[in-house]
């Protein structure tokens, strides 16, 4: 039976850990590729563990600045976006010990050639700008077996860049049951079915990119942002996102807002040119971000219930990872 299907039928068999380094601001192509597909997964009941990747952030910065307040920030993002602390547990992994414990293990069923070839990590090193690659770096695939492991959950869902690290937690899942016994499933990927979504310029939506709508953005500096995008010289607007990659991005984005599809959408704008068609787009984010706004200003209000929802989560989290630790040692033999 296919994946979804599955879900479908049996909720109850699945635990979800996802979750995300926490860098910056979460924005619309965050929210279309992965968080909204985590609010459904929880609407249907699947249990979710959702961590945020705070050890993980040190492979791609030489310091970890203002982490708390990223931190902070993105609590807030998964609030706003959905996410229920009653129905999903959001922790940090630098919270939970036994969690980081269980990748000295890992770290011996995996050979360097094998992560030498995680061709994520390898794309990463290629753009990162640190002068040398740290050992975090190389190993940080192994790390996230740990993380999706720990509570021993058995369904990730993902973009495609993270496919890879899903194949080494298998691997690590296979090979620890293999040499000590039967401890952890073998975790199935979950790839979102949304397209990519495109930034202001046409482009991939990136934080570092310059062309993100963060979903905490106000809506002016929304409207900004849209009035600023890269469009091209036709009036007519059509959705061809080979041909013309800035307004057919464009299209897309007001399309996902609006629910409706983007050929009926260009073909709607037609002959108005690229001003209606930012105007339409404004409208259309602005619109559907407004209750997210709404929620996140009331839950900024509030910081320490936010605080609350983390140590909760952490707690959850360390009860669960004490326990797996326990069944490892025992199927290694190292409890004295
Ligand atoms: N690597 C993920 C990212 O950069 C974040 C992450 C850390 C993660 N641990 C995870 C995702 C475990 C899924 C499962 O977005």
């Amino acid at each position: 039976m296919p994946l979804d299907e599955r879900i479908r039928v049996a909720p109850h068999d699945f635990r979800v850990l996802t979750g995300d380094r926490p860098t910056g601001p979460l924005h619309l192509g965050h929210y279309f590729g992965t968080l909204r597909n985590r609010v459904e997964l929880q609407r249907r009941g699947v249990d979710m563990f959702v961590i945020v990747a705070d050890y993980q952030v040190l492979t791609d910065r030489d310091v970890a600045d203002r982490l708390v307040e990223t931190v902070d920030g993105l609590l807030l993002d998964y609030l706003a976006a959905g996410l229920d602390p009653d129905r999903a547990t959001i922790f940090a992994h630098s919270a939970v010990p036994a969690l980081n414990q269980l990748l000295l293990p890992f770290l011996s069923l995996v050979s360097v050639p094998e992560l030498q070839r995680n061709p994520t990590v390898k794309d990463e090193i290629a753009h990162s700008r640190q002068s040398a690659v740290s050992g975090l770096m190389f190993t940080y695939p192994v790390h996230q077996a740990a993380d999706i492991l720990f509570c021993k959950g058995n369904l990730v869902p993902v973009g495609q860049d993270q496919m890879p690290h899903i194949e080494v937690t298998r691997t690590v899942a296979r090979r620890f049951n293999e040499r000590y016994g039967p401890v952890f499933p073998v975790p199935e990927g979950l790839l979102s079915d949304a397209p990519v979504l495109a930034g202001t310029d046409g482009r991939k939506m990136s934080k570092s990119r310059g062309n993100a709508i963060a979903l905490s953005a106000t809506p002016d500096e929304t409207a900004r942002l849209i009035r600023a995008a890269t469009t091209d010289a036709d009036r007519h607007i059509t959705y061809e996102p080979e041909r013309r990659p800035g307004v057919s991005g464009l299209v897309h984005l007001a399309a996902l807002c609006l629910g409706r599809d983007p050929q009926d959408v260009a073909a709607e704008i037609g002959n108005a040119g690229a001003a209606a068609l930012k105007r339409t787009v404004t409208e259309a984010v602005n619109e559907f971000l407004a209750p997210m706004r709404e929620r996140r200003a009331a839950y900024a209000k509030d910081p320490g219930f936010v605080r609350d929802v983390l140590r909760t989560g952490n707690a959850r989290a360390c009860e669960m990872a004490d326990q797996t630790l326990r069944e490892v040692r025992e199927a290694m033999g190292t409890v004295y």
